[in-house]
């Protein structure tokens, strides 16, 4: 029996996540999925009920579970809240605490959505792409950091300090874990840094170089993240897999998003060495529209997909998720994020509704 940590979080973060509950209930009722859930708190809620971001209680529900499924945290409420104890540093703390440095963003175009993005549907047709972002070490987490007072020209001032850091290892198991995963796909994979500035992007790109040794049947590129951006905005179907630090990755995937159409469809996985992992969509907690039922749930279904192919092994039951999502696009049903004006627009439970009885 499978255990997975269902934490809602905030803003339209718990809408969303029931959605997925309810296709993991018609999985168990229809297909023998075999998983127990139970709930908890992170960010906001957790902040509202224990004071802290990441209560202790549901740290070790995590530790205890096969797989987590997380909503979405923060939102204005808890804007004055201390540094220390904002909604975020909960979803930081237990991608660390979790060891949860493999973070997976896959950005497809999926056709029924190709006229909902910026970008001319041209550029878009058939796009798949893999965001792979070190999830637990670089800029996030370098030490030192803070706002200190210093002494500058003769006057106090204050600093604001961060350390973008990566040691050898670090780079190497993501690197590893993108080439894997280049490896079941288009066999590409562009690693993403700033190596004409940075020294930590110096070491990235030559352990990169080196761990390609042992890829020889997957091409290796290299590019500066400004260029990336560039790239991914001029020709995004270039890529295949795209391998980079944390900071980079926070940036590249929201481009990466928006060329999908709506960063209302993205599912991530964050995943350890031992295949745990946690499950959200890309998309934040969306206070301004919370409550309304108008959010878009495919993202936290799809998420719920890529927990049952990588933690529980059920990459059958992933694939029925997948299918019955784009059977529920192919059918024309939309929530307001991605409806095209004159459009018929669904609410949240009857899109999650629309994608349970497809399965
Ligand atoms: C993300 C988010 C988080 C991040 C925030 C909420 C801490 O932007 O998952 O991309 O920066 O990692
Ligand atoms: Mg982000």
């Amino acid at each position: 029996m499978h255990k997975i940590l269902i934490l809602p979080g905030d803003g339209i973060g718990p809408e969303v996540v029931a959605q997925a509950v309810r296709v993991s209930e018609a999985l168990r009722a229809r297909h023998g999925l075999e998983c127990e859930l139970e709930h908890g708190l992170i960010g906001g809620a957790a902040i509202d009920a224990h004071g802290v971001p990441l209560p202790s209680a549901s740290l070790g529900q995590a530790q205890r579970a096969d797989a987590i499924l997380m909503g979405a945290v923060g939102g204005p409420k808890w804007d004055a809240v201390e540094r220390e104890l904002r909604p975020e540093r909960g979803l930081l703390k237990i991608r660390a605490a979790l060891g949860l440095y493999a973070n997976l963003r896959p950005a497809p175009c999926f056709d029924a959505l190709v006229d909902a993005s910026s970008l001319k549907p041209d550029l878009l047709r058939g796009l798949d792409l893999l965001i792979v972002r070190e999830l637990t070490s670089g800029i996030y987490y370098g030490q030192p950091r803070g706002i200190v007072e210093e002494t500058l020209n003769g006057a106090r001032v204050r600093v604001g300090i961060n350390t973008e850091r990566y040691a050898e290892p670090e780079i190497e198991r993501i690197v590893r874990t993108a080439f894997d995963l280049a490896r079941l796909r288009r066999k590409q994979l562009c690693s993403v840094d700033k190596a004409n500035v940075l020294e930590s992007s110096q070491l990235w790109r030559e352990v990169a170089g080196r761990v390609a040794k042992e890829y020889p049947d997957v091409a290796l590129s290299h590019l500066y993240v400004d260029n990336a951006a560039m790239q991914l905005v001029r020709a995004p179907r270039q890529f295949d897999v795209v391998v980079t630090g944390n900071l980079f990755g926070d940036i590249l995937s929201d481009i990466a998003a928006q060329l999908t159409g709506s960063i209302g469809m993205l599912p991530s996985a964050s995943l350890n060495a031992q295949g745990k992992g946690l499950y959200e969509p890309v998309h934040g907690s969306a206070p301004d529209i919370a409550g309304q039922g108008i959010a878009n749930p495919l993202a936290a279904i799809l998420s719920l997909a890529m927990l049952l192919r990588y933690s529980l092994r059920r990459g059958d039951l992933a694939d029925r998720v997948e299918t019955a999502v784009k059977q529920a696009l192919a059918a024309g049903l939309r929530t307001a994020d991605i409806a095209r004006p004159g459009e018929r627009v669904v609410s949240t439970s009857q899109m999650g509704n629309a994608v349970a009885e497809r399965l």
